[in-house]
């Protein structure tokens, strides 16, 4: 199975580091790359009990032997991709393995300036950014205003394109948003600092992937944020301004399709999202607080709460279908233990209507009420069980039931955070 992809069904934090870890501990996996966002995703994987978190790095840094990949379709800072590398290492793990394309695009601190003045401007209209930059930086990329990590080793250049870069922002930034103007040599002069430690990772990924591939050898492309919050296919203008659907792995690491053996989605056995923007089945009541305190809702990169709510299969069909999945890994199945009867979306109802599959427009999205069919709870504590089979009636009829209105099948289903807790539902 040489070309994996692994990435989020839902609005993300469905938990896919914890799929890539198990992908990496059951079989060989000899490259992990990320291929779109930056450093505003957030990977937390528990290694032997100790907690780890990544959020521009591939989590297949931590597993040995592994080359980790930031492939092209990925912004990069590089004060946040260093802070990370120097934080793994003075914990012992070994971050000599790492890759960065030529080609990815810079995240400057001017892009996290104009994300969060932006923001501020938009009042209540605001999309509930990360502030990382991400918008911006992908923005000037468009824009073809960017600067890429091979801009970096050529001063002349370099500076041509912070200075090109910076001269409408600076009209903006003064005249719009009240702030001060940015010199771009301060800029130029901070990018220039990290060249040094940046060159020796750097390289043509698309080349060495697809020869990777060309060898047999097995690639995971690990996904970051999550379909629903996709440019095109997610709840738009709500979304980042990446593509995270199975799509653009293609584009962001320079791999042609065909290529793709298979793509698992990751998607909780409840719905979360963070920052603003429609979320059908979310929940106001104790039902959603008692989601947030028993899945400790919070986010890895920003701290910030996660809204709450059912499992909805209108999102996980689409999921299926824009994604073209072959596999679903369910996660954090041990969370609704507690409840006697749980509710799962089933389609929408809007103005009277009822929609089985996600509506076409955004205002029928946004109109959209929640048809619910309720499931009994199993009552019991399953984060110590170790089979699917062991799983009481109930839960395991909970997710053959998922299974059954997903459109995918549910290759594994965790019930917990620990690598040994998470159950195979097919081989
Ligand atoms: P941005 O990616 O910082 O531009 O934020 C755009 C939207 O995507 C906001 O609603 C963020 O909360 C959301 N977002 C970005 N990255 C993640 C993630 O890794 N998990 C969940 N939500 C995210």
């Amino acid at each position: 199975m040489p070309a994996i992809v692994i990435l989020g069904a839902q609005w993300g934090d469905e938990g896919k580091g914890k799929a890539t870890d198990l992908l990496a501990t059951t079989s060989t996996i000899d490259f992990v790359v990320r291929t779109s966002g930056g450093h505003n995703a957030g990977h937390t994987i528990v290694v032997n009990g100790e907690r780890f978190a990544t959020h521009l790095l591939p989590s297949g840094i931590l597993a040995p032997g592994c080359t980790s990949v930031i492939a092209g379709g990925v912004v990069v800072s590089p004060e946040a991709l260093f802070r990370e590398l120097d934080a793994l290492s003075a914990r012992g793990v070994d971050v000599s393995r790492l890759v960065v394309s030529a080609n990815a695009h810079i995240i400057a601190s001017y892009h996290s300036t104009v994300d969060k003045v932006t923001e501020r401007f938009l009042g209540k209209n605001k999309i509930g950014t990360t502030g990382r930059g991400i918008g911006p930086a992908y923005a000037d990329k468009v824009n073809r205003l960017g600067i890429r990590v091979a801009d970096l080793f050529d001063e002349g250049i370099l500076r041509q394109k912070v200075g090109a870069s910076l001269e409408l922002k600076n009209h903006m930034l003064a005249k719009v948003y009240n702030r001060r103007a940015i010199e771009a040599a301060v800029v130029v002069d901070e990018l220039l600092s990290y060249a040094e430690r940046l060159r020796p990772m750097v390289a043509d990924t698309s080349l060495l992937l697809n020869r990777a591939l060309d060898e047999g050898r097995t690639v995971l492309f690990e996904g970051a944020q999550a379909t629903m919050l996709d440019v095109d296919h997610g709840t738009y203008p709500f979304v980042t301004s990446s593509n995270p659907v199975a799509g653009g792995v293609c584009t962001g690491a320079g791999v042609g399709p065909t290529r793709i053996d298979r793509v698992i989605g990751v998607i909780k056995a409840y719905t979360t999202r963070v920052g603003s923007g429609p979320f059908p089945t979310e929940l106001f009541d104790a039902d959603g607080e008692k989601l947030w305190e028993i899945g400790g809702e919070v986010g890895v990169s920003t701290g910030r709460n996660r809204r709450c709510g059912w499992y909805d299969a209108v999102v996980a069909r689409y999921s299926s279908r824009v994604n073209g999945l072959t596999d679903y890994f369910l996660t954090k199945l041990d969370v609704l233990s507690s409840w006697e009867s749980i509710p799962v979306c089933v389609a929408y109802e809007i103005d009277g209507v009822r929609h089985d599959e996600m509506p076409m427009t955004q205002t029928e999205f946004h109109h959209a009420k929640p048809i619910y069919e309720h499931f009994d709870g199993w009552g019991d504590d399953i984060s110590g069980v170790r089979s699917f089979g062991d799983l009481p009636k109930n839960a395991r009829r909970y997710v053959e039931a998922l299974e059954a209105m997903s459109g995918t099948r549910i290759w594994g289903v965790g019930v917990g955070p620990g690598r040994e807790q998470t159950l195979l539902v097919h081989d």
